[in-house]
């Protein structure tokens, strides 16, 4: 591979001899976690190798700004929904799906959210159509989409930025999990006013390295919430990595053997290579204990499906081990199909999950990952999905094994 010309990594690497740190960290180590010094310039202002740095990076991703950040995607969603704010935006179109950084962002700025109700197909949650986001964006100023989403499935870019472009509102894209398209055709910066590329997640960076990019006039507004947002003590090697990840260069021989392997192993059908999905069904817990034993850990099971999250750094024998093993593992069905709507009324009150079957919830809970619901506020608690949440390794919105749901269902009749 071509030497990468990193200059965050270059400008770390050349400082080392005869630093005594009189400075934090506290740790006192010479090396590349260092503060911001007179050679390291400042990410709060920056105008050495830090702008340089960030300018490059928009360049590859077309923005008019990117901004490096050291806090996760969370902290990009964060300044992209203050920026909005600060521009008027007061109510915002978004799927049921959005990612908690998102919901928890609009609740925390005083925003409102315009939401698309939750549609599964065999388990996965689906992306708005066409007609949910044009009847979500009348009743909304700003159109919030995820893409890809974490099981690799797109919205309508083309018709999302049509939309957003005759109604004069802004389009913004979670792109927590497509940092790894910018070279290709439905990366969302192709689309979208205001991004966030999660680079730590598809891309060779540090975990909590990622971008938030804007284009047009929404990169002052963005330098604004930017600032709001982001640490005062940004990580070197975190933002050395994102700089790294993001020249790192494309990989079609992964990208080809990733589809080919999906092929050759039944996977669910979806348009991200990096995203390999497999259904086991009821035997999802017994797969996964058997591919550990042999070293093998997926991104996530969440009681139906396993997922392997793949990057431009998965090696090809690593992809021949995965099919061999996946190969010889017993698949189950499918065992968590449907959901109903329903009105809950009076108190909400907290249940044991084994109790709760039919009750209507009254909190978004979920496993962790993949960090999306199991039952949203308003379905109907099934055994299946309490099934699924009580295997659950890890879960959010429940409060010790117990759900929040609406004491009573409301009768319109
Ligand atoms: C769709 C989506 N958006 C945002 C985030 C937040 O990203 P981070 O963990 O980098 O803060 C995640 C995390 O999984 C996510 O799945």
């Amino acid at each position: 591979m071509k030497r990468l010309s990193c200059r965050i990594a270059e400008m770390l690497a050349s400082q080392r001899r005869g630093h005594l740190s009189f400075h934090t960290p506290g740790h006192k180590r010479a090396g590349a976690d260092i503060t911001e010094l007179s050679y390291s310039d400042n990410l709060l202002s920056p105008s050495g190798v830090l702008a340089a740095a960030e300018r490059e990076i928009a360049e590859i991703l077309g923005a008019a700004r990117s901004f490096l950040l050291t806090d996760g995607s969370t902290c990009g969603v964060h300044a992209i929904l203050y920026a909005l704010k600060r521009a008027g935006v007061r109510r915002i179109a978004l799927s049921a799906f959005s990612h908690r950084s998102v919901t928890e962002g609009c609740g925390i700025l005083g925003l409102e959210t315009e939401t698309i109700p939750p549609v599964r197909e065999e388990g996965i949650p689906l992306q708005p159509t066409e007609r949910e986001l044009a009847e979500a964006l009348e009743r909304a100023d700003a159109l919030l989409l995820t893409s890809p989403d974490y099981y690799g499935n797109f919205p309508p870019l083309h018709f999302a930025r049509k939309l957003c472009d005759a109604a004069g509102k802004p389009l913004v894209i979670d792109g927590a999990h497509g940092a790894h398209l910018h070279f290709s055709s439905d990366y969302a910066g192709r689309f979208a006013d205001l991004w966030v590329d999660g680079v730590h997640k598809s891309l060779p960076a540090l975990t909590q390295g990622a971008v938030v990019s804007a284009r047009g006039p929404w990169a002052e507004r963005l330098r604004e919430g930017v600032t709001a947002f982001r640490t005062t003590s940004p990580s070197y090697p975190i933002m050395a990595s994102v700089e790294y990840a993001v020249k790192y260069p494309r990989n079609p021989a992964v990208e080809r053997a990733a589809e080919t392997l999906k092929r050759e192993l039944g996977a669910v059908r979806n348009a991200d290579w990096s995203k390999v999905l497999i259904l086991f069904g009821e035997k999802c817990a017994q797969a996964q204990t058997e591919l550990e034993r042999h070293g093998i850990f997926p991104e996530f099971n969440d009681g139906n499906y396993l997922m392997f999250y793949l990057s431009p750094c998965t090696r090809l024998r690593d992809l021949r081990k995965l099919r061999r093993l996946v190969n010889k593992l017993p698949r189950g069905r499918l065992t968590d199909r449907t959901r109903e709507r329903a009105a809950g009324d009076g108190e909400r009150v907290f249940l044991p999950l084994g109790e709760a079957e039919g009750k209507i919830c009254a909190q978004e809970c979920g496993m962790f990952p993949p960090c999306l619901p199991v039952f949203c506020t308003g379905e109907r608690l099934t055994r299946e999905g309490i099934v699924r949440l009580l295997k659950a390794e890890n879960t959010y919105g429940l409060d010790g094994g117990r759900v929040l749901v609406f004491s009573k269902e409301r009768d319109d009749s």
